[in-house]
């Protein structure tokens, strides 16, 4: 009984970091500067200096594959909760939609820490405008109630 009782617990303890929801600081100013060094070295080459992404992104370009979307408003970005934005930055699209899936979109697990990612996308919401912004505290909050 006691080894059954150690197993659960154990088990919870290492289910914990997958639960927990993933918190991004738009508002601290560090994270924030952290994460636009990150997001100039690794991101803006796709998808832009200024968040802008690639040309005609929603058009599928010759090779079959999407253009960078942006992340600023006009994108689709923050419709995503912050947990399904790390997970897609952290494992990249391949490793979330199949491995047949063509994108240019890189998984990132082997070149950011966990906390550069949290970095980068508390930068790319920082430069979101108020209301943007709450909306998305909304969908964070929606996706941990469902935890
Ligand atoms: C080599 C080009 C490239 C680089 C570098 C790149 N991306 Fe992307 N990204 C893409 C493409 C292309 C897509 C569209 C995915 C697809 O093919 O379906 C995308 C999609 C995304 C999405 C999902 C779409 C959305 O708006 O929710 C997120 C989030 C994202 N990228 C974040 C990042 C972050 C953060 C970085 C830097 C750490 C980064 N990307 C670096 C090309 C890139």
């Amino acid at each position: 009984m006691k080894l059954l009782f150690t197993l659960v617990g154990l088990s919870i303890g290492l289910a914990m970091p997958h639960a927990n929801a993933i918190e991004l600081k738009p508002n601290d100013k560090a994270v924030v500067a952290k994460g636009k060094s990150v997001y100039k070295s690794q991101c803006a080459a796709c998808h832009g200096f200024s968040l802008r992404g690639q040309r005609n992104w929603r058009v599928r370009k010759p090779d079959g594959k999407l253009p960078a979307p942006p992340h600023d408003k006009s994108g689709h970005t923050w419709h995503h909760s912050s947990k399904v934005l790390f997970d897609y930055t952290k494992l990249g699209p391949k490793a979330l939609i199949g491995r047949d899936y063509q994108t240019d979109m890189p998984g990132y697990k082997d070149i950011l820490s966990d906390a550069e990612i949290i970095a980068v996308l508390s930068y790319i919401k920082s430069t979101w405008p108020a209301n943007i912004r709450k909306r998305h505290d909304a969908i964070d909050k929606k996706q941990n109630h469902k935890h």
